[in-house]
């Protein structure tokens, strides 16, 4: 069995998909497990799943762009053992509807609100208790749309290039406190985010192998964990294309219109 040399982890957004899938693969009985999500129900299943496999887990449901409530809640986990390391991962989609060309206002406020602003708060209260001690590890959620923007998705994937950006930003100041930054860039993920999202899915990987690859690469401090490399490379290649061709290839990943779902 792999184990990991992460001893205080929190998790934003653990009570679903890629977050739940970290946490479970995380969880044994040396570790302090921070728990954080909206959803009651769902958040307590996967503390009881945490915990039969001998994690110490404290679960807290909150929003995680309520600064206040982030803060608290990481330092009560620091209260039980020194976080080593954060993952800023709760985010929400959200998408043209067919034959609009912009998101919904209020799918346009929540992307904004939780991918950026809630990444923002996760990470302000994450530095609150790693600063002091001069270490930890940052894990930042982006996304390949962060690279390759879709065009059925233009919010949700500038709110992703927004965190993309501010982890890049982020990591050579904090390096000197002593902070390790990881920007992590999924493809497309097995999830119920990723089940709301009518579009071509290349690639596709379960939310348990994501969490594998996201960890090793955690474990390895690698500065971006972009995976699978083949779509990865494929997007960064792309994204350095002529426009011509860059609009051709993204017009391809658009979501189905009706009658064309998988
Ligand atoms: N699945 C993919 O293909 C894919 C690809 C690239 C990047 N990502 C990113 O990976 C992350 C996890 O996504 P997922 O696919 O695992 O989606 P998911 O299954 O829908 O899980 C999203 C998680 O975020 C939490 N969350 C959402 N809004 C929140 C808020 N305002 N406050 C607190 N928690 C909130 C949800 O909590 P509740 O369940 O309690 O609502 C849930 O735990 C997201 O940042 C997403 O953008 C996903």
């Amino acid at each position: 069995m792999v184990r990991y040399p992460f001893r205080s982890i929190v998790i934003t957004g653990a009570s679903s998909g890629i977050g739940r899938a970290l946490a479970l693969e995380l969880a044994d009985e040396k570790v302090v497990l921070g728990l954080a999500g909206r959803n009651g129900e769902r958040l307590m299943a996967v503390r009881s799943a945490c915990e039969a496999a001998g994690a110490t887990v404290v679960a807290e449901t909150f929003d995680v762009a309520e600064r206040d409530a982030v803060r608290s809640f990481v330092q009560t986990v620091e209260q039980r053992s020194p976080v080593d390391l954060v993952i800023a991962n709760a985010g929400v989609f959200g998408m043209v509807s067919d034959g609009g060309l912009l998101e919904a206002p209020d799918r346009v406020a929540a992307m904004v609100e939780t991918n950026i602003m809630g990444v923002f708060a996760t990470v302000e209260a994450a530095l609150s208790v790693m600063v002091p001690r001069g270490g930890g590890h940052l894990a930042i959620m982006a996304s390949m749309s962060a690279i390759t923007p879709l065009p059925h998705a233009p919010v949700y994937s500038a709110t992703k290039a927004a965190v993309k950006a501010y982890g890049e930003a982020l990591r050579p100041r904090l390096a000197e406190a002593g902070i390790a930054t990881s920007v992590i860039v999924p493809g497309f993920v097995d999830t119920p985010m990723d089940r709301s999202h009518p579009s071509p899915k290349p690639l596709r990987m379960s939310a348990e192998k994501s969490a594998r690859i996201i960890l090793r690469g955690l474990v390895r401090k690698k500065a971006f964990i972009g995976f699978p490399w083949p779509l990865y490379g494929g997007a960064i290649l792309a994204s350095r294309a002529p426009v011509f061709l860059r609009d051709r290839i993204m017009k391809r990943m658009q979501r189905l219109p009706a009658g064309k779902r998988r």
